[in-house]
Formats: structure tokens, sequence, C-alpha cells
């Protein structure tokens, strides 16, 4: 695909060999994200970051990236506070915004509303989540994650991936599939309430490109011989009312007696975060927070690479970030989690 001036909207953009050239680009950034050295190939650049639905990590990781790369960032965060809450239409706010930045990071709770909006962008608009349907960077992060967890250095064929929790609504889950089935004989086990399955055009899309899919409500079962284990939380604000949601939280949790039990040893362990740390949640126990195989960690801040890497392959500069490359002259503690252990 053409990167520079693109939309990222879904990973069906995608081919593998695209995937393949952006996780090179994100391992260059990875000095900048320590802060061994800084660039400032974006000097002058700005980023509109909006985000019209909650966020700690992805946006506040889009605009470290954008910083990183020396690019400035401004943000608005809430649907009330902006024209939004006056009526304004996706392609009155696209038209503005669009004239004030040079690309976009966007998340909208209704699912196809990104897209709409990029129509009426003059700049790239990268989708940070639209309500149930997709996550791109996420899914692009994850992988990242999978295959420096497992040590594996070119396509990610043959793959067993557990995926856990509510996959109805779940955009993470979506993307994260679509990615992996670029790849071949992947096999995944969805592990779900049967109410809250992933939806159905998705399986079929696995099933048709070669994948294994098996769908269980059993979590023991689906626990077992995988190399990765990706939980989610219940997503309650896509329910209609939070009893619905009530229903479903805390039935599929996993913690330290579980995974020793359960799980094949060295089976790495993910979330997208949040996780739902409340009692009658849990889907992912504290008490495997030591644990060498959570990886949960290591995915957010590998998330800064990536996000790097869709900033520097769509506004065009990922071969001059080194022409423009400074000393770094603050008091810098090291930032990014241990590195994952050797599992190979
Ligand atoms: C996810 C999301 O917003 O879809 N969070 C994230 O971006 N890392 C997952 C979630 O909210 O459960």
């Amino acid at each position: 695909m053409q990167f520079t001036g693109s939309h990222i909207l879904s990973i069906s953009q995608f081919e593998q060999r695209d995937v393949e050239y952006l996780f090179k680009v994100a391992d260059a950034m990875e000095p900048y994200a320590q802060r061994e050295k800084r660039t400032r190939v974006l000097d002058g650049a700005i980023l509109g970051n909006l985000f019209f639905e909650p966020s700690t990590r992805t946006r506040v990781s889009f605009g470290c990236a954008f910083n990183l790369l020396g690019g400035h960032v401004r943000e608005t965060t809430d649907i009330k506070t902006s024209s939004i809450s006056k009526g304004e239409s996706l392609y009155d706010t696209a038209r503005v915004i669009s004239g004030y930045s040079d690309v976009i990071a966007m998340r909208h709770p209704v699912a196809g509303s990104v897209e709409e909006f990029s129509r009426a962008s003059r700049v790239p608009v990268i989708n940070a989540g639209d309500g149930p349907s997709e996550h791109p960077s996420q899914a692009l992060l994850d992988l990242y994650t999978i295959r420096k967890e497992l040590g594996i250095k070119g396509p990610a064929d043959k793959l067993r991936i557990a995926m856990v929790g509510d996959l109805k609504h779940g955009r993470t889950v979506h993307s994260l599939g679509k990615l992996l089935s670029l790849y071949r004989n992947i096999h995944f086990t969805l592990v779900s309430p049967r109410e809250l399955r992933m939806p159905a055009e998705i399986v079929e899309e696995l099933r048709s490109k070669g994948h294994e899919v098996l769908e269980t409500d059993n979590m023991e079962a689906g626990l077992h011989n995988n190399d990765t284990v990706y939980l989610t939380r219940i997503q309650e604000e896509r329910f209609a009312n939070q009893s619905e949601a009530d229903i479903y939280r805390g039935r599929f949790r996993l913690n330290q007696a579980i995974y020793t039990q359960y799980c094949k040893p060295n089976t790495v362990i993910m979330h997208p975060l949040p996780r739902d740390s409340r009692s009658e949640a849990n889907e992912l126990d504290n008490d495997l927070n030591q644990h060498p195989n959570l990886a949960i960690f290591r995915q957010t801040d590998n998330g800064v690479l990536i996000r790097m890497a869709l900033f520097a392959l769509t506004l065009g500069v990922a071969d001059e970030i080194h022409n423009h490359v400074e000393p770094v002259s603050w008091f810098t503690a090291k930032r990014f989690h241990n590195p994952p252990p050797n599992r190979t």
C-alpha cells in the first residue's frame, strides 16, 4: 500500500508486506522512544488528536509518538466540549480540523464514523477506535508485541492464540483477528459467552483464509496449548443497559492458579488494557503482575513505536528520521519495561 498521504482506517487495507515494512520502521524508532537521542523530523507539524470516547493510553501514546518525532499536538477530548454537542456534523468538523492539522488521530463511539470523517478530511486520518468496529493501531502493536515476545523474526505463521472475553464488541480483537489472518495456518481459540461471540463475518473470513477457528465458552479448555492468551474487558459501554453487562463480568478470569493449571508454560499473557480490576470483573488478576510472561506493559511501550511509525509513514518521512537528530541533554531514566524473557 501507499502509506504517504493515506488514511489508516482498517486492517483490511494492509497486506503482509505493509505490516513487515511498518514493523521495520517501528524498530528504528526505539532509540528515540528510549530518549537515547531525539529527532526533529516533524518539527512544525501538528497532530489533531480527537478523542470523542474515553481513552488513556491510545490518546497519550499517539500524542507522545508525535512529540517524539518533533511535532506538536492539539487535543479535543470530549464530545461535550466540542461543537459536535451543538449539532455539528462529522463533515464540518473534518473540514475545520483538517485545516488546522497535518494528520488526525480520531476515536469515536460510532462504527464507521472515522471513515465518514476521513472522506471530508484533507489530511490523513488514523482510526484510533470507531465504536465496536476496529482499532488498527492496537492490532499492529499487538502483533508487533507477539513477535517480540516469541522471538519471531518473520511472518507469524502457525501461531496459536486464544482470545477471551467480549469478542462481540471488542474492536481490538476484531482488528487483531483480521491482521493475523494475513499469515498462514493460525489457530484461533475464541473463548466467550455465547451471546458475546466474535461476529460471524469475521469468523467466516478467518476460516475462508484457511485458519483453524475453535469457538467455546469453556475457559479452561480454551486456554490449553496456546502461544498467546489475549484477554479482553467486557465492553460495558456498548450494552444498552448495565445490568446486562453485569451478567458477563467476571465470567472469564485469568489468575496465577488458573494460568499454572491450564496454560502451556511460557504462554504470553496479553490484554489491550484497561483491565477491569474491580472485584466483580477482574479478568486479569494482579497476582500475575510480576509474572515474566505478562506482556501488557510491553504492549503499551510498543504502542509508542508503532504510532511513531504510522506517523512517519503517513507523512512520508520514514527515511528522514535520522537526518534530524540531536542529543538528549536531560536526565533520562530507563523507561521501557524489561525485554521479554527468552522463550526460544
Ligand atoms: C481498548 C479500546 O479502547 O478498544 N483500549 C485500548 O485502546 N487500548 C480496549 C478496551 O477499552 O477494553
